[in-house]
């Protein structure tokens, strides 16, 4: 049942305990995590990056293919389709397509300018029904070979942007994208408690989630992380799963080399990380 992510994120936050977005790259994604979600009787974000959306021949077929999927498979859990990092203009067309939520990231912006841009967005998404994410704070990871550290968001500026009618917020915390470095120093809880106090208990997310020891998922979820964000850690277990295939010589037996057949294994691996994260995160049968 596609919906939009507000009401889902407040039953989280209020339930301590928090709904995964997955990211989604084509049909065995999607159809993995809407059956996962399913079969676990949890709500669930379906993420789409501008790249993956692009990849996907644009936003307009991302919307068509899980809103008709949505319905084919007889989905009831509640599910949102979500633009995940999106741009000002990625932002409109999200909601131009049909998507039920968006994320504005306005984080590279000074903070006048993310307010600016952001508040309009709030108005746009709202007059049709979507929840909006906004970020501050940027989140780390790997650019060019080059791992950032991400930066701390300063809870007056989450404030400011929590008081402009955004529904939940990303907040960097020293987290980032991609595998964590061996030198990383964890999250900053102390900024968490921060934030969640200056942003007057906002929905919280937390970006970045591949990787992260169990018990920082705990804590954070327990200092108001409503919403984990994955997407690293099932591309990982997708190619694991497709090479042990590969490796195996299974594409050379028989009709091994069927796309049906050849993709199989690595979209049980992705419901497989799904379960795993629907459970630590806590939202199975809270949808
Ligand atoms: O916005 C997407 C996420 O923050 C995913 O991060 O690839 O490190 O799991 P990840
Ligand atoms: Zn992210």
């Amino acid at each position: 049942m596609l919906v939009n992510a507000t009401n889902m994120l407040l039953k989280a936050r209020d339930g301590h305990y928090a709904v995964g977005q997955f990211n989604i790259n084509n049909l065995e994604w999607t159809k993995s995590i809407l059956l996962t979600a399913q079969e676990m009787n949890s709500p669930v974000i379906l993420g789409v990056s501008e790249g993956a959306g692009k990849y996907m021949t644009g936003f307009k077929t991302v919307a068509a293919m899980v809103k008709a999927m949505d319905e084919s498979l007889g989905i009831t859990v509640p599910v949102a389709l979500h633009l995940d990092h999106g741009t000002y203009e990625g932002a409109k067309a999200c909601v131009a397509a049909g998507f039920t939520s968006i994320m504005f990231d306005g984080s590279h912006y000074s903070i006048d300018e993310n307010v600016a841009k952001t508040t309009e967005l709030v108005a746009l998404a709202h007059d049709h029904g979507l929840s909006i994410e906004a970020e501050v704070g940027s989140i780390g990871g790997e650019e060019d070979g080059v791992i950032g550290m991400g930066e701390v968001a300063d809870p007056a500026e989450c404030a400011k942007i929590a008081a402009l009618g955004i529904d939940f917020l990303a907040a960097g915390i020293g987290n980032i994208h991609g595998k964590y470095p061996a030198n990383w120093k964890g999250l900053d809880f102390v900024a968490l408690d921060k934030i969640h106090n200056a942003t007057d208990n906002i929905p919280l997310v937390l970006h970045g989630g591949t990787g992260i020891p169990d018990e920082m998922i705990k804590k954070a979820i327990s200092l108001g992380v409503s919403k984990i964000n994955v997407n690293t850690e099932c591309q990982l277990s997708f190619a694991d799963a497709t090479r042990k295939y590969i490796e195996a010589g299974k594409d050379l037996e028989g009709k091994g080399f069927d796309p049906r057949k050849l993709l199989a294994p690595g979209a049980e691996a992705i419901k497989a990380t799904v379960r795993e994260k629907i459970e630590l995160f806590g939202s199975a049968n809270k949808a």
